[in-house]
């Protein structure tokens, strides 16, 4: 068995505690290798709080895949004024991209699932893996109420893809709690939540979505419920 997935067996326990007192835990016992990735939504917004406000020493880093929201890009810039912390952008590889767009064009992804997916892997899951080298542990917003995928998800898993232990900390807030915890504090959040986008990610992917429709129902709208997903995540 794996160092990490060991490792991973013997801190589950964690899951009982709050998330900031789990984070302050994990900062130390990752100390240098403990890392958040960010794209400001509702949920990763909450952990970037609870990281600012209780000093608790991890790398955050977002993934620009150059096709974000124009209120992505602005609720990223309040959070790094409102709470004075560092945001590590990941960029796609210029080359690969370049030659990706030059080949099939900029939009190719309504297409076929097959230029989605490469999309996908040149502009977020490239650039994913370098932001995670070096690390052991990656902290995510991860929720139950995502998707079923995420329903059964545990709270601390040995992600064996990435050879890294991930960390969910709000795996079990439902959305009310969240949306409360993030109006009562005064946390900064992507202003297309207030406009029927529940799960955000890259502008021409993501729409928002309508009475009785999933969580995720917005994002790669187009497609076949079987094939969403954008490889950060295996299998969720
Ligand atoms: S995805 O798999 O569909 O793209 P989702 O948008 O649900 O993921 O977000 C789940 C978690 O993945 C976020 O809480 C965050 O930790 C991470 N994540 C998603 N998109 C990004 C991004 N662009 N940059 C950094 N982290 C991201
Ligand atoms: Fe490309 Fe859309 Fe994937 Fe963003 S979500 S990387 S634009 S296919």
């Amino acid at each position: 068995m794996s160092d990490l997935k060991e490792k991973c067996e013997s801190l589950s326990g964690i899951s009982a505690l709050p998330p900031e007192e789990a984070l302050a835990i994990l900062a130390k016992e990752f100390a240098g290798k403990a890392t958040f990735s960010t794209s400001f939504s509702w949920e990763d917004q909450a952990i970037a709080h609870l990281i600012a406000t209780n000093n608790i020493p991890v790398k955050i880093f977002t993934l620009d895949t150059g096709r974000l929201f124009e209120e992505t890009y602005y609720v990223w810039s309040r959070t790094k004024e409102q709470y004075n912390i560092q945001i590590e952008a990941y960029y796609p590889n210029q080359t690969l991209l370049q030659e990706f767009v030059a080949d099939k064009g900029p939009n190719s992804f309504y297409e076929a699932v097959e230029n989605r997916k490469t999309c996908c892997g040149i502009r977020k899951v490239e650039p994913l893996k370098r932001a995670l080298a070096g690390n052991e542990l990656w902290i995510t917003g991860l929720r139950s109420e995502h998707s079923p995928e995420r329903e059964n998800l545990p709270q601390l898993e040995y992600d064996e893809s990435n050879n890294i232990i991930k960390y969910h900390p709000l795996l079990h807030w439902s959305t009310e709690e969240l949306k409360s915890f993030i109006y009562s504090n005064g946390i900064p959040y992507n202003t297309l939540h207030d406009k029927g986008f529940v799960s955000i990610g890259c502008a021409p992917c993501t729409r928002a979505v309508r009475e009785g429709e999933d969580f995720r129902a917005g994002r790669w709208w187009w497609e076949n419920k079987s094939t969403k997903e954008c490889g950060l995540h295996a299998h969720s």
